[in-house]
């Protein structure tokens, strides 16, 4: 990584309609949001210190705010820019969500992908219930025979 978020490629403008009054960006949640939006959407709980390397160093944000300007969803990829590139902090608050934020997120996430990497890009998730649907939906399959393995700490 880069060590500075990128902005991910191309306008704010929406790639899937959302809902009247909620607008896409591109740039990272504050702190304080993005811990509280981890929180109340059931991820586990992380600190501002943890927070403050996913904001500054992903490789593309895309976030949803609401009408009055509250972080309504986030997504983010962690990436090298050129093939490798995991999907990561998908949420929505609870208050707004089957509304196709969700949806909304992840669609243009993967645009960002697929307008910036050279062919055959490799990207990835683990994949947590609620979201299992949804990226079935978009086209994500299972990694098998290769698992997703992690190193507990
Ligand atoms: C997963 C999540 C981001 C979806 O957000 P959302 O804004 O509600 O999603 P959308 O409204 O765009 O819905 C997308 C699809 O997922 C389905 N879906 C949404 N929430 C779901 C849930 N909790 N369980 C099962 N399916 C769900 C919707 O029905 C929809 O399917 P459809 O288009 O075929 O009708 C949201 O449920 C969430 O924040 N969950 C808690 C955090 C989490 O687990 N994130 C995933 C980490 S890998």
């Amino acid at each position: 990584m880069t060590g500075d978020t990128r902005s991910a490629p191309g306008s704010d403008q929406e790639r899937t309609q959302l809902p009247a009054g909620f607008r896409l960006r591109h740039e990272p949640p504050t702190n304080a949001e993005y811990v509280r939006l981890r929180a109340i959407s059931g991820l586990s709980p992380r600190t501002p210190e943890q927070a403050a390397g996913a904001l500054s160093s992903s490789w593309a944000w895309t976030i949803v705010r609401s009408a009055d300007g509250g972080l309504a969803a986030m997504g983010r990829v962690i990436g090298d820019g050129t093939w490798y590139f995991h999907l990561a902090d998908v949420a929505t608050d609870p208050a707004q969500q089957r509304r196709g934020l969700g949806r909304a997120v992840m669609e243009d996430l993967i645009a960002c992908i697929d307008a910036a990497a050279p062919p055959d890009p490799y990207v990835t998730l683990l994949a947590d219930p609620p979201g299992q649907h949804l990226y079935r939906s978009l086209g994500f399959v299972d990694s098998a025979p290769s698992l997703g393995m992690r190193l507990p700490r």
